[in-house]
């Protein structure tokens, strides 16, 4: 027994299937796509597309999702910096299982802290992992609400709102930038396939 709750005397026990056995049978590699950026910048609309797109050329994706990860997984964490830490964290954890499985992983979190995005990027191997910055100015965000967050959040019923009282740091080195103010949903889809498509993800 130990005092501090942690696991000791346990190894990582390997299978006779390996990664590379999956991405075989799988015709792709497995990869990270992270996306972060504002509520409301568009995270979520252009996952969902390129998840379709996938789909529609015979390949397996799976989303990744603040809002749907926080009903299960991360239900007992809040929107402190400690508790998005936690949240990203463990959804960095599980996204690369999925890309050890090779899964095209699509995580959609606005993952505010720059520290936090960078901790997911050091747990994967170079290429497993490519920042994507949902791009969209708190105006526009705020102007499109979709969930009615914002309006919240500005008459403070809501408290650290990502963009209104709490911090967004932007990402400094994103390997793909999508101006959701600029690009449309099936063109901002349309360049991340082309990252996958241009890396050698998607096999012929
Ligand atoms: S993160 O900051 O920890 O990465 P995550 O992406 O999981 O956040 O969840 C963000 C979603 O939760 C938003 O899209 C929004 O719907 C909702 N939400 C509720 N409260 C907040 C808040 N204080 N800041 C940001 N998003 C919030």
């Amino acid at each position: 027994m130990t005092t501090d709750n942690k696991a000791t005397n346990i190894q990582w026990h390997d299978g006779t299937v390996s990664r590379a056995d999956r991405q075989r049978l799988l015709r792709q590699r497995g990869v990270v796509l992270w996306f972060t950026g504002l509520s409301g910048a568009g995270k979520s609309t252009v996952a969902c597309l390129v998840e379709q797109m996938l789909l529609d050329r015979g390949r397996l994706a799976y989303r990744l999702d603040g809002d749907n990860v926080r009903h299960g997984l991360n239900k007992n964490l809040g929107f402190t910096a400690a508790d998005r830490q936690e949240n990203i964290r463990r959804v960095g954890e599980v996204a690369r299982l999925f890309a050890d499985a090779g899964v095209v992983v699509l995580a959609s979190f606005v993952s505010p802290y720059r520290a936090d995005r960078d901790a997911v990027r050091a747990l994967l191997p170079p290429g497993d992992f490519a920042e994507v910055y949902v791009k969209a100015s708190l105006a526009a965000a705020e102007r499109r609400d979709p969930k009615g967050l914002y309006k919240k959040a500005r008459s403070g019923e809501i408290k650290h709102f990502t963009g209104i009282d709490d911090p967004y740091e932007p990402p400094e080195r994103a390997e793909i930038v999508l101006d959701t103010e600029q690009l449309s949903p099936a063109d901002a889809a349309a360049r991340v396939l082309e990252h996958l498509e241009r890396g050698g993800y998607l096999a012929a």
